[in-house]
């Protein structure tokens, strides 16, 4: 039976990836959030998804270090995880964060230090069981810091550099490590982007290409695709042209 165990189970792109691991059967299934009555629907619903499919919720204060250490403990006492998603977020309104210092640090600690201590404790674990294969979710936000929304790309930045030395760290062992940056997608969090017309990636599609990365162990994962190429020219436009654009 494979444990995977999927952090901020309620977000779309989690609830996606954990159908198509339910779908596969004979998997223990341990979602996290703060929502009970949320993670108990997701739950019901994955149990019928597939043969022998557990689900196991728990409840947690997301940005606290300790209640982090000791649930990622909790879990493994039962069975070293197989695969593990970190999924959640939260994109802040960046002109609001401009003029209040406490919400840009709540929106820096949930969106880049609360999925940093989620991510060492479970490759921790993984480390010491000698395998594993973890997701955490970025974001294209953080390749380059734009006007519109640098909060939330310093947080997604922090991922991403996190990431390169967890994968630096464990590159000689079998536990393997998947930065996933998705371009915008159709989810909750971007539903005042799609009410103005922005066209947004089906977070179906975007699920799939998650979970075929975690079972490769990828190192990188643009999703779609074509933001590995949109986000190489963002990265290198000179300073000079790129502080004229309005992005
Ligand atoms: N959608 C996009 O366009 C896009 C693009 C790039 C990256 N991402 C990233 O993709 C990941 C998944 O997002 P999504 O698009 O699936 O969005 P979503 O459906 O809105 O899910 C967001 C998730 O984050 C959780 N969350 C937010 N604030 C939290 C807090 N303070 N404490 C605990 N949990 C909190 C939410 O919990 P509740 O359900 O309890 O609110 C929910 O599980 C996030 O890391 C996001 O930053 C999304």
């Amino acid at each position: 039976m494979k444990h995977i165990l999927i952090v901020g189970a309620t977000s779309a792109m989690a609830e996606q990836s954990a159908r198509l691991w339910a779908a596969r059967g004979d998997v223990r299934l341990v979602l996290l959030g703060r929502d009970a009555q949320r993670l108990e629907a997701i739950a019901q619903d994955l149990r019928v998804r597939g043969q022998a499919v557990k689900t196991l919720t728990y409840v947690l204060d997301f940005e606290s270090a300790v209640a982090i250490g000791a649930l990622v403990r909790t879990v493994t006492q039962v069975a070293p995880i197989d695969i593990a998603l970190i999924a959640h977020g939260h994109l802040p309104d960046q002109p609001a964060c401009e003029g209040d210092l406490g919400l840009a640090a709540r929106e820096l600690s949930i969106n880049g230090v609360s999925p940093v201590l989620f991510a060492e404790a479970i490759a921790g674990a993984m480390q010491s069981a000698g395998r594993g294969a973890l997701a955490v979710i970025g974001s294209v936000a953080g390749d380059r810091g734009r006007k519109s929304n640098y909060v939330y790309g310093a947080a997604k930045g922090l991922v991403e550099r996190y990431v390169q030395g967890l994968q630096h760290r464990l590159a000689t062992t079998a536990v393997r490590v998947t930065l996933v940056k998705p371009g915008p997608t159709d989810t909750p969090m971007t539903a005042h982007l799609k009410l103005g017309g922005a066209k947004l990636a089906d977070v179906g599609a975007v699920a799939r290409r998650i979970v075929a990365a975690t079972d490769a162990g990828r190192p990188v994962l643009y999703t779609p695709a074509k933001w590995a190429i949109i986000m190489t020219v963002i990265r290198n436009l000179p300073r000079a042209i790129f502080h004229r654009m309005n992005i």
